[in-house]
């Protein structure tokens, strides 16, 4: 798809459809006759209702998308990307190849391109082709008024390229276990650092390096599986060139399949732990979007990739691993893998002396019944980092809730006979998963963890998303290391 940005009014741009934008109190005012005839069941303007309307020669293009926005005082950027999701969704549905945006303004702009983009994402790299799949359009104009032009340019540009790298993260992300599993997620990473090269730096730690350098973590949850696990870090330079400049840095939680190893997990509903490597992913198109919007920040990735898996290997309940940074943990449960690869992972980074760490790790079915599918868990030791999030959310509508980590959390995951237990039980599950990675973090380093278990990945399709995962993290990150401090 072209994007185009254009300061002549959308009414008069020849396309095949032209796409408006109203608000609850504007509907009967804002065309003058052109939409006179719709009554309030057809059209009333409210939060994501979407009106194909032929327009019968009283326009340049044949058919207008009206798209609902509620009342003008609540609406937020989120709630507009949602709206353009659906509407761009249904111009794909109807047959449409060139849409005209009325836009207005440059922040709209950016988001009506970012969202214009997100929504022609499909995951059909496994459907034998030939079948028709849905239109995508070649071309979307996006009209503002003259003063804009030269901010919305800006706007739209940085929203293409935030929307393409949501849908790059979903195309790996939503690969099975079969097809991605650490090796190649490995090879993936370095494909994405060749094709950005001089922007991105990237190098795979194999078995044996991961041997040497101590990392039992990851060797303990990969240890069941024929594919051999990971360690997959990178670097991007964007910010200070000075060498004392300490990088930002990014951890992932990468399991390209959880099966719960030996504590094995029931079948129903398995299937879906192929995106138990979605904090990793966000990780990657994190760095990807960095790189490509030449963002000021330095930054170092680390991804742990491991796959957990059932054999005679496997590491076992019961067993103590000693880990990177020397801490030792007694396996309780094998399939509490995730904190046991990012203890490795969260060593790594505190070696490379950064200003402060964000992990993302889909780490607890717990976060999922705490607070649902649409908000991730943010816990951490440092209030202005967690701010620092809290404002990027806000502003992405990627939800995020902060669940407390006192000292006593951390008690709970002390165990007997190592330093720290991987599973205690019932109670508090993601906050003890919080607890237990906080072990594995340097005093006086800031850190944020979060959960993404409930947002990373959609079950079942919904109008404004399909079924998948969701590159939750990619535009908070992305958000965050462009307002600065
Ligand atoms: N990947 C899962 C967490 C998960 C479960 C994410 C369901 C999304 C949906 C994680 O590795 C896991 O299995 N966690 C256990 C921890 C427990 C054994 C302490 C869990 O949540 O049950
Ligand atoms: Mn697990
Ligand atoms: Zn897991």
């Amino acid at each position: 798809m072209r994007i185009q940005t254009k300061t002549t009014p959308a009414a008069a741009q020849s396309a095949d459809a032209v796409v408006f934008f109203l608000h609850a109190e504007q509907k009967s005012s804002a065309f003058g006759s052109a939409f006179r005839d719709l009554n309030a069941e057809e059209f009333s303007g409210r939060l994501g209702q979407l009106c194909v309307v032929h327009t019968q020669g009283k326009l340049a293009a044949p058919r207008a998308l009206l798209v609902g926005l509620g009342p003008r005082k609540d609406l937020t950027l989120p709630k507009l990307r949602r709206a353009v999701v659906m509407a761009t969704r249904r111009l794909r549905e109807i047959g449409v190849h060139c849409a005209a945006f009325d836009a207005g303004d440059a922040e709209r702009a950016g988001v009506i391109a970012e969202a214009a983009v997100a929504a022609h994402y499909d995951f059909d790299d496994f459907k034998p082709s030939k079948a028709p799949s849905k239109t995508k359009l070649s071309l979307a104009t996006i009209h503002v008024s003259p003063g804009e032009a030269r901010a919305a340019a800006v706007a739209v540009e940085r929203g293409r390229v935030i929307g393409e790298t949501v849908n790059w993260t979903k195309s790996i992300a939503n690969l099975p276990g079969n097809v991605i599993y650490p090796a190649e997620l490995g090879r993936r990473a370095l494909a994405l650092a060749r094709e950005l090269r001089g922007r991105l730096h990237c190098r795979v730690l194999d078995k044996r390096a991961l041997e040497r350098g101590g990392f039992g973590g990851i060797l303990a949850v990969g240890s069941g599986s024929i594919r051999e696990p990971r360690l997959i870090v990178l670097e991007y330079h964007g910010g200070s060139r000075s060498p004392k400049a300490k990088p930002f840095a990014l951890v992932g939680k990468a399991v390209t399949f959880d099966s719960g190893g030996i504590c094995i997990k029931p079948g129903d509903k398995m299937e879906e732990m192929k995106w138990d490597k979605c904090g990793g992913c966000a990780v990657l198109g994190i760095m990807r979007g960095a790189a490509l919007l030449r963002l000021p920040v330095n930054l170092i990735a680390v991804i742990a990739a491991a796959e957990n898996m059932p054999s005679a290997t496997s590491y076992r309940p019961g067993d103590i691993v000693t880990t990177r940074s020397g801490n030792t943990i007694e396996v309780i449960n094998t399939d509490a893998e995730g904190r046991v690869i990012l203890s490795d992972a969260l060593a790594y980074a505190c070696e490379q002396k950064p200003e402060a760490i964000v992990d993302f790790a889909t780490l607890t079915g717990a976060c999922v019944v705490a607070l649902g599918h649409n908000i991730g868990g943010l816990m951490g030791n440092d209030p202005a980092l967690r701010k620092r999030i809290q404002r990027a959310s806000d502003a992405t509508g990627e939800r995020v809730w902060e669940l407390p980590l006192d000292d006593e959390f951390r008690d709970m995951v002390k165990s007997d006979a190592a330093t720290v237990k991987n599973s205690t039980g019932r109670y508090a599950g993601s906050i003890t998963g919080g607890a237990f990675l906080q072990a594995f973090v340097e005093e006086g380093v800031p850190w944020a963890h979060l959960d993404i278990a409930g947002p990373a990945w959609v079950s079942d399709a919904k109008p404004h998303h399909e079924k998948g995962a969701t590159a939750f993290g990619v535009r908070l990150m992305i958000e965050m290391f462009s307002r600065g401090k």
